[in-house]
């Protein structure tokens, strides 16, 4: 029996690819399940817009995630019925005066010397392929293998996937405890009802016991209770404070992710259009403040001025889930039976799939594939 500490994508995500290879879990969820980060989040699977000079990295493992969403999110609607709106159009990035256009210039350079499918294109070519893009964009990237999903309809087939394989999920339960007997996790303890501050609320505790335990817990997994320090994943909370304005899904003015200089616009196919997302250390606060909200509409209309006629239909932050160099901490600790997937910031949606294949792939042979090596907390020193 495992059992994973979290219910956002990634404790899902585990949870799922154990059921399908016959392993029984448990996920342990204090609130409801992908109501975290993972419900905030934008749904890009972008390794190749967001790829940054420090991340090289990192690239083969996003790139090796993003391999994987096609078929993971046409296995996830046959399994569930759900359709978590895969979109293929692409991404553009837009530059709106001489300065963005040298940052992009370099973004591209990076792009092609890492040999990612990218376009170089002029204003005019960029409005051929989104007509309501404003005037003042001078110049972009297209780049055509950056998908996006929904990542509300994921958690919910997902969590629906994992029960449907005989998975449990235990909601409204929360985690007040590890038990390590002689060096080794051997269960957890918890709290059953609505979530408080500590087990002294008048909540029931009870032990689970497990064969080993997956710290999933997104940006509270580093206060998780009685982590020894040696496994304790240096994350801290990032937050992101999104919008979403409503577009006629017949006629919708954006078909493509945008990434502007100040925002980045997310079509869905149900007419919805995410503008996101502030990038802020702001600890556990999920405050959405004017400046926050009003720079992202700015950052919009900059690039798609008839944004302004739309209405806004909901505002929304959460918090990444962020690792000391950015990248995710994955795989096991110096305890023995404890894992660690997490630290995953901007890109937990895309490396769900993976997270989830490498982790439940190790859990099973007793050690993390090739492609997970070099990811685990111990690079912290
Ligand atoms: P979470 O979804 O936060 O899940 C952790 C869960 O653990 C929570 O449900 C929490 O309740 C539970 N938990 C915590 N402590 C306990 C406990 N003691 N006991 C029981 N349960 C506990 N990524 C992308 O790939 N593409 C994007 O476009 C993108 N956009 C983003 C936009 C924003 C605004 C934000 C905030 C994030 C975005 N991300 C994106 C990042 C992505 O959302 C995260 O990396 C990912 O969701 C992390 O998943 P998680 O399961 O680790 O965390
Ligand atoms: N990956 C987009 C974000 O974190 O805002």
């Amino acid at each position: 029996m495992i059992v994973i500490v979290g219910g956002g994508i990634i404790g899902l995500a585990i949870g799922w690819e154990l059921a399908k290879r016959g392993v029984p879990s448990t996920i342990v969820e204090r609130g409801e399940a992908g109501r975290g980060a993972s419900w905030a989040a934008a749904g890009m699977l972008p390794p190749h817009a967001e790829v940054e000079p420090a991340e090289e990295r990192l690239l083969p493992l996003l790139l090796a995630g993003r391999a994987l969403w096609p078929a993971y999110a046409a296995e996830l609607t046959a399994a569930t019925g759900i359709d978590v709106d895969y979109r293929t159009d692409g991404a553009l990035l837009v530059a709106l005066d001489r300065d963005d256009a040298a940052q992009l210039k370099f973004r591209h350079d990076l792009q092609r010397r890492h040999g990612l499918t990218v376009e170089w294109l002029s204003g005019g070519e960029a409005r051929q392929l989104e007509p309501y893009l404003s005037r003042a964009v001078t110049a972009a990237v297209f780049s055509p293998d950056d998908h996006c999903v929904d990542n509300r309809a994921v958690v919910v087939a997902l969590a629906a996937a994992y029960r449907g394989a005989g998975g449990v999920v235990r909601e409204h339960t929360e985690v007040v405890g590890l038990r390590i007997e002689r060096g080794r996790a051997v269960g957890v303890d918890v709290a059953v009802g609505v979530a408080g501050r500590d087990a002294g609320d008048g909540r029931d505790v009870e032990t689970l016991a497990a064969d080993a335990v997956v710290v999933a817990a997104g940006a509270w997994s580093r206060g998780l209770p009685g982590l020894p320090e040696i496994a304790r994943p240096p994350v801290r909370p990032v937050k992101g404070q999104m919008l979403a304005l409503r577009m006629d899904a017949a006629a919708p003015i954006v078909t493509r992710m945008i990434w502007a200089p100040d925002a980045y616009l997310v079509p869905r196919g149900d007419g919805r259009l995410l503008v996101g997302a502030t990038v802020e250390e702001h600890g556990f606060d999920t405050t959405l403040t004017a400046g926050g909200i009003r720079g992202l509409l700015e950052g919009a209309w900059e690039a798609v001025p008839g944004c302004d006629e739309l209405p806004l239909i909901e505002t929304w932050a959460g918090l990444r889930p962020t690792s000391r160099d950015d990248a995710p901490i994955l795989g096991p600790t110096a305890v023995e039976g404890l894992w660690l997937a997490t630290g995953h910031h901007r890109n937990g949606v895309l490396l769900a799939p993976i997270t989830g294949a490498l982790i439940a792939e190790g859990l099973v042979t007793g050690g993390m594939p090739e492609a997970g090596r070099g990811f685990g907390v111990e690079r912290f020193g």
